[in-house]
């Protein structure tokens, strides 16, 4: 399998319970290596661009809400099948549904305020890298 970066975001739940290097740990032990990471406050604007996929659904206005509500940091992975290994790493979007171990089954709070955001495919993962981060803030 070939090495591929992916994108990440600690959310605020996971920030305001002081869970970051928790987090971090968890991603290391996976064998995920942390190439790039800033600390970030979302603006409304970044989340609506980052989340608008979801527009139409019943939730966005919450998860815009959510995700602004206080410090992110987001962070550019690095490891061989990255993206789909860190969507293990995180576990189901719903913690009660994630499998033992993973970061939302250990962190999170809910299916909202789920601690962790992973990409999901090659392409959004480029996107998502490069809405936060340019080529030199990201050093392999
Ligand atoms: P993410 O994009 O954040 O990595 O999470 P995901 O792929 O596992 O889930 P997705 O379907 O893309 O949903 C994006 C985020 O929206 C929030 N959500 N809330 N209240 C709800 O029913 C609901 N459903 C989704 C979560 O924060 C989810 O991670
Ligand atoms: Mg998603």
């Amino acid at each position: 399998m070939a090495t591929e970066r992916t994108f990440s975001i600690i959310k605020p739940d996971a920030t305001a319970r002081n869970l970051t290097g928790a987090v971090n740990a968890l991603i290391e032990k996976a064998g995920l290596r942390i190439v790039a990471q800033k600390r970030i406050r979302m603006t409304r604007e970044q989340a609506e661009t980052f989340y608008a996929v979801h527009k139409a659904r019943p939730f966005f206005g919450e998860l815009v809400d959510f995700m602004t509500s206080g410090p992110v940091v987001v962070q550019v992975l690095e490891g061989e099948g990255a993206i789909a290994k860190y969507r293990d790493v995180m576990g189901a979007t719903d913690p009660s549904k994630a499998a033992e171990g993973t970061i939302r089954k250990v962190h999170a709070k809910s299916i909202g305020e789920n601690s962790v955001h992973g990409s999901d495919a090659p392409e959004t993962a480029a996107i998502e890298i490069a809405q936060f981060f340019s080529g030199n803030e990201i050093v392999g």
